[in-house]
């Protein structure tokens, strides 16, 4: 069954489809072009196409690889009529954004996300992050699609990696938006293995929450902000793993960390703690299937190269630092700490203790 809702923008509402079988559902009277992960251009059949495939790697987010995809699409006589067909997870929606709104001023487009996470997530909000030298998501803009098709049986050939990831965000998502809505998450029993019924559950939970926040707030000013949360402790995990922890995983791990340090620095009202236990009690369940794997990687990072990452977190202001964190109600907060000693002890300390707690470190 084919579910739907829309995203209202500043430039126009796009809709939202939930079902399955819906790529071949999706003919079009206008010049067309295919850009798709190449893992998945060997699964479906789009020989007759106009295609151009990308490997799904974070090399391939790099600003100087647009031009080659830009080229490609003019040698395929891309127009400013095309229609352009994008299919794979958050990397290629990066680029499919990036390049579809500059080609010519902007094409039309449709994302078919292939990942749990990028159905669960990144598919509406219209973000791109491309890397520059280097640089991890240094340049990007937002120009979401005209339109999305979730096809559910995208699902059936994800790992445990992707599926864990793409619930990572959606309790996220939904975390930030409120208890009733982590409520609503939690009763869902959403682990992986993760049947088909409940996939399409967490989906519209995740992606209702999401629309609030960015309907309410389009270009990442304040409410949107909370969708950070995890992502700042997270991040640093997985850029001093070498990425051997996953996007998801360092999100789920940093929302931990994220509860310890706001336990140290006494954010929270009793309500507030137990939401959070809640929330780390749920995570630690949910990473289970790859515990051997998270203690592996752990062993092998140093909690100093994790701390000078954090200390380059592109968020951080000048003089503080800047984090979501858990408070009152259960409900998130943006706070700022000082950038001085006693900040970073206690940063150093959250790690610790969050990995301790809950068995990571031996
Ligand atoms: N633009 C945004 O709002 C946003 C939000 C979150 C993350 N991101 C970006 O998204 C990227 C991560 O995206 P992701 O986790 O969705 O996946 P991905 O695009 O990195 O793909 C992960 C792996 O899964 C494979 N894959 C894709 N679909 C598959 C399927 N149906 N079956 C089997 N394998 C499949 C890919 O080939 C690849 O090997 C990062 O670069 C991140 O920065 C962007
Ligand atoms: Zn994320």
């Amino acid at each position: 069954m084919l579910e739907s809702f829309e995203v209202i923008t500043s430039g126009g509402k796009y809709k939202v489809s939930v079902g399955e079988d819906l790529l071949p559902k999706t003919p079009t009277n206008k010049h067309t072009i295919y850009l798709i992960d190449e893992y998945l251009s060997e699964l479906l059949n789009l020989q007759d196409q106009s295609v151009i495939t990308i490997p799904a790697l974070e090399s391939s987010k790099n600003l100087d690889y647009m031009a080659e995809i830009i080229e490609k699409m003019r040698l395929l006589g891309a127009n400013r009529g095309t229609h352009v067909f994008a299919i794979g997870g958050g990397i290629i929606q990066d680029i499919a954004t990036f390049v579809n709104s500059i080609y010519m001023r902007g094409l039309s487009w449709t994302y078919f996300p292939s990942t749990l996470l990028s159905m669960t997530d990144s598919c509406i909000g219209g973000k791109s992050s491309i890397n520059v030298r280097g640089y991890k998501n240094l340049v990007g803009n937002i120009y979401p699609p005209h339109e999305v098709f979730i096809d559910m049986n995208f699902c059936e050939t994800l790992g445990a990696n992707e599926i864990i990831g793409g619930l990572v965000e959606a309790v996220k998502i939904c975390y930030a938006r409120g208890p009733e809505n982590f409520d609503q998450f939690l009763k869902l029993k959403p682990f992986y293995p993760l049947n088909a019924a409940t996939g399409v559950q967490v989906v519209f939970a995740a992606l209702l929450a999401k629309k609030w926040f960015i309907e309410i707030d389009e270009f990442d000013q304040s409410e949107r902000l909370l969708l950070n949360y995890g992502h700042t402790f997270g991040h640093a995990l997985e850029a001093s793993s070498d990425f051997a922890i996953s996007h998801g995983v360092a999100v789920a791990l940093g929302m931990m960390v994220a509860t310890e340090y706001a336990n140290l620095i006494g954010k929270m009202d009793e309500v507030g703690k137990v939401s959070s236990a809640r929330l780390d009690n749920y995570l630690v369940q949910l990473l289970y299937p790859l515990e051997g794997e998270i203690k592996d990687a752990l062993s092998k990072i140093n909690l100093k190269v994790v701390l000078s990452k954090f200390e380059g977190d592109k968020k951080h202001l000048q003089e503080e630092y800047r984090m979501v964190l858990p408070s009152n109600d259960g409900c998130l907060k943006l706070c700022s700490c000082p950038k001085n000693d006693h900040s970073k002890r206690l940063i150093e300390k959250a790690y610790q203790q969050a990995f301790l707690a809950h068995g990571y470190f031996s």
